[in-house]
């Protein structure tokens, strides 16, 4: 057991167990991505330590770009994402991946999408680490997921609570009280 700010957390998915799934994710875009114009859209700042064990796997030519979310001041950030920050990449024409560490509501996300759309990327796929498939209300679901989840808080590899426990290099869920 782990402590991260006031809360208690357990261990969920050991180091071993997010490896060995990110293996195999990065073998399926090997395999979909050939002959493609491949862009990762990292998302920051959640997303920073999937990423990076992610793309070290990913063999076929690809650009790699990070971006921000901003949101509403002082409103709760769920859905309230306005512009994203620090695209500078051209993803015109391009086959855009936006790696996520996590999709829960999936109004970020979508929210995401719209936004990039307006670029006219070729196509736009999410690759999230994890996935609540309960708490889902958006209206497509990511296309490549990591793992799907209960509908628990988690923290760890890259996953913040209150921004602190992004450092873990396993994940944790809230041990209930
Ligand atoms: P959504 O818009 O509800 O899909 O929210 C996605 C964002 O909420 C993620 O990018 C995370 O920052 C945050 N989030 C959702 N669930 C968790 C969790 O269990 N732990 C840490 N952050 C979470
Ligand atoms: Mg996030």
């Amino acid at each position: 057991m782990i402590q991260v700010n006031d809360k208690y957390f357990e261990s969920y998915l050991s180091e071993e167990k997010i490896h060995a799934r990110i293996n195999e994710l990065a073998e399926n875009i090997n395999s979909n991505y050939q002959d493609k114009n491949l862009v990762f859209i990292v998302i920051l700042n959640g997303a920073f330590m999937f990423a990076s064990d992610l793309i070290k796997k990913v063999s076929v030519p690809c650009e790699v770009t990070f971006v921000k979310l901003s949101s509403y001041q002082g409103m709760q950030s769920t859905g309230r994402v306005d512009e994203i920050i620090g695209l500078t990449t051209n993803i015109s024409g391009k086959d855009v991946i936006i790696v996520e560490d996590i999709v829960d509501t999936g109004i970020t996300i979508g929210k995401v999408r719209k936004l990039l759309l307006s670029s006219k990327p070729k196509s736009t796929a999410i690759c999230t680490l994890l996935f609540k498939p309960e708490a889902f209300s958006g209206e497509q679901n990511p296309e490549i997921i990591g793992f799907s989840i209960p509908n628990d808080f988690v923290v760890g590899y890259g996953l913040d609570y209150d921004e602190k426990g992004r450092n873990l290099p396993c994940i944790y869920k809230i041990k209930a009280s």
